[in-house]
């Protein structure tokens, strides 16, 4: 399960890893559905031409963060998805719907938490002239952008770099970071589900 807001990218690079890494034969794992808060989100095209269903959640159709959170828990429960993963999903979301997917949700944040938590980062780093930045993969809390880290990858901020062109240099190790850390989670999963022992 795979909740996005907009282009879907890792989204994207995360249902090809799955497909060339073979989730399915060695973890009994696919990604069973792609959810949005926004109709025009690029992503839900990618995700019904890979014939993968979808969703549209619209946080505009609710009055309250709780209840668009309560409405968003059914559409993903409806599929019983044992990771849910957050992908470009620009939603802050509720401690009651955190606790709900304990242990079981996963983000990815473009900074090198918990430096530069929030929006911004690119910029943000390159303000305080870092000279290197990245990207984070953590299980979310309910407080943003600070849960445990599974992954990082680091890129350089080179001497004249806009926040456009670090972005687009930190896109690029999203894309191998997030199935990277996924599968890792997916694998220890399984072995951690195996019996202690193989019966003779
Ligand atoms: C990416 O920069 C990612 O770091 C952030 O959302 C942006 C768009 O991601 N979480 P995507 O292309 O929609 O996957």
């Amino acid at each position: 399960m795979i909740l996005i807001s907009g282009e879907g990218s890792n989204m994207a690079a995360i249902v090809r890893s799955a497909r060339q890494e073979r989730w399915a034969e060695r973890f009994g794992a696919r990604v069973t559905a792609v959810i949005s808060n926004k109709a025009e989100a690029g992503g839900l095209v990618f995700a019904q031409a890979e014939g993968i269903a979808t969703a549209v959640v619209s946080h505009k159709a609710f009055a309250t963060r709780e209840l668009f959170d309560t409405a968003l828990a059914e559409a993903i429960d409806a599929h019983a998805p044992a990771l849910v993963v957050l992908a470009g999903f620009m939603r802050i979301l509720t401690p009651g719907f955190v606790a709900r997917y304990a242990g079981r949700l996963l983000n990815i944040h473009p900074s090198l938490l918990p430096a530069f938590p929030g929006l911004h980062t690119h910029q943000r780093a390159i303000d305080a002239g870092c000279k290197v930045a990245g990207v984070t993969v953590h299980q979310v809390t309910a407080e943003l952008d600070h849960g445990p880290i599974l992954d990082q990858a680091v890129v350089p901020v080179l001497a004249d770099d806009t926040a456009a062109a670090l972005a687009a240099r930190i896109l690029t190790q999203e894309h191998l970071l997030y199935p990277r850390a996924i599968g890792g989670w997916l694998a220890a999963q399984a072995r951690a589900a195996e019996p202690a022992f193989s019966p003779s």
